[in-house]
């Protein structure tokens, strides 16, 4: 098939609810994919932080044809070897006590906002409320949706579920004043990914858990985007010498396989018997691939090459800033950067970058995001980083009206 029927076909069959950049990808080997035409791309969006060993990491690709010989899937009737590894290696990792396992971070995340209604019930007197932040993004089901900070993203479904608080992010005052007799959680993004790749200062996350302590309330984190390895720490909230009593993770998990987790502290593992379920979630195959990307990660320290890399990056970037008056703001950690621009130009940016053999995305019409695979080398880095500022000279030189 060609690349436009391929595109005429998707028109016709799929409902318009995500827009696609014109390239049919067919092949990907770490940090690169090749696209229907043979072009060859460098991956700084890696599946929205998700390809986290970069594209068909052999270790993961052994994993899949192992486990896939052997046994795909059960149901949870039954036991499992290697969901019964993974559970014991994430909980140790992460140290925390209970897992439950299941297919995306939209999934995790609906288990937290579960967990804090139950335990609200059975340890805070009927507690029912959740405070979320403003600018938040923890997935597209309706309680996901609910607990967004983006109006357009909730707008089209109401009435929405009861019992969400909205407050500013990286604002400990708002989250005292929010609080009350009927709050059971506060829930987090670390730092927000699709909000733009925002980091709260580094006392928030410390404040808020002590608050959350006096208060006797749940601190639960989403970590879907944020967690295993991204930052630069196996979990962001490592960086701020804090636990979380509930947390979710996914994308990275799996390294380009579709798993997601959530987890808790024994105080708070309060579902019980039929209380939740899933088909699919934590079958063999999934859990095969999640040991095996967490084991790969720990065993050669990705969460700290992240780290030296992301140092790399955060560099570059502010040199490329200082020579480009369009870029307003460099953000990230880890392995997680945005480009802040003066203008709306992101989608023109990721254009052209596309067109020079770039993947990346712009997470805001104003802004550029770059996650790419945690194995990316310097070489790389430079690579992208050059196709960036060439792109830029291009706008600048010949700046939107
Ligand atoms: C912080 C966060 N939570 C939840 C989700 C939803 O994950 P999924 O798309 O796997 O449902 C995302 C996805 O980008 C995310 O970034």
């Amino acid at each position: 098939m060609e690349n436009d029927e391929l595109v005429q076909l998707e028109k016709k069959y799929f409902l318009p609810v995500g827009k696609r950049l014109p390239v049919t990808l067919v092949r990907g080997d770490g940090v690169d994919v090749w696209d229907i035409n043979g072009k060859q791309y460098l991956d700084f969006v890696a599946g929205i932080a998700a390809v986290s060993l970069g594209h068909c990491h052999p270790a993961v690709v052994k994993a899949i044809e192992r486990q896939s010989m052997e046994l795909m899937h059960t149901s949870n009737y039954y036991y499992t070897i290697p969901q019964v590894k993974l559970a014991q290696l994430l909980c140790d990792s992460a140290k925390m006590d209970k897992v439950f396992f299941c297919n995306s971070g939209a999934e995790a995340v609906e288990g937290l906002i579960k967990t804090a209604r139950k335990w609200g019930k059975e340890k805070r007197d009927g507690a029912y409320e959740i405070i979320v932040a403003e600018n938040a993004f923890h997935g597209r089901t309706m309680a996901t949706v609910t607990a967004a900070g983006t109006e357009k993203y909730r707008a089209p479904f109401t009435p929405l579920l009861e019992g969400f608080v909205r407050v500013p992010f990286n604002d400990i005052n708002a989250i005292k004043k929010a609080t009350t007799g009927k709050t059971a959680a506060v829930l987090l993004e670390p730092l927000q990914g699709e909000g733009g790749v925002i980091l709260p200062d580094d006392g928030y996350l410390p404040a808020v858990r002590a608050w959350c302590d006096e208060a006797g309330i749940l601190l639960m984190l989403d970590e879907v985007q944020s967690g295993v390895g991204r930052t630069g720490k196996l979990f962001a909230h490592q960086h701020y010498g804090i636990v979380p009593d509930a947390m979710a993770v996914a994308k990275a998990l799996g390294s380009g396989f579709p798993i997601g987790a959530f987890l808790t502290l024994d105080h708070c593992s309060v579902m019980g018997l039929g209380e939740h379920g899933t088909t699919f979630g934590g079958n063999a195959l999934a859990c095969e691939v999640g040991f095996t990307v967490l084991s790969y990660m720990l065993e050669h320290d990705i969460p700290g090459e992240a780290a030296k890399r992301g140092d790399y990056v955060g560099r570059r970037l502010h040199s490329l800033a200082d020579r480009h008056p369009m870029v307003s703001e460099i953000r990230g950690i880890g392995l997680i950067w945005a480009i802040e621009f003066s203008g709306p130009i992101g989608e023109d940016v990721v254009n052209k970058c596309l067109a020079e053999g770039l993947l990346v995305n712009n997470v805001k019409p104003t802004a550029l995001r770059l996650i790419p695979p945690l194995t990316v080398t310097e070489a790389e880095i430079d690579k992208a980083l050059e196709i960036i500022e060439r792109v830029l000279d291009g706008i600048e030189a010949n700046p939107p009206k």
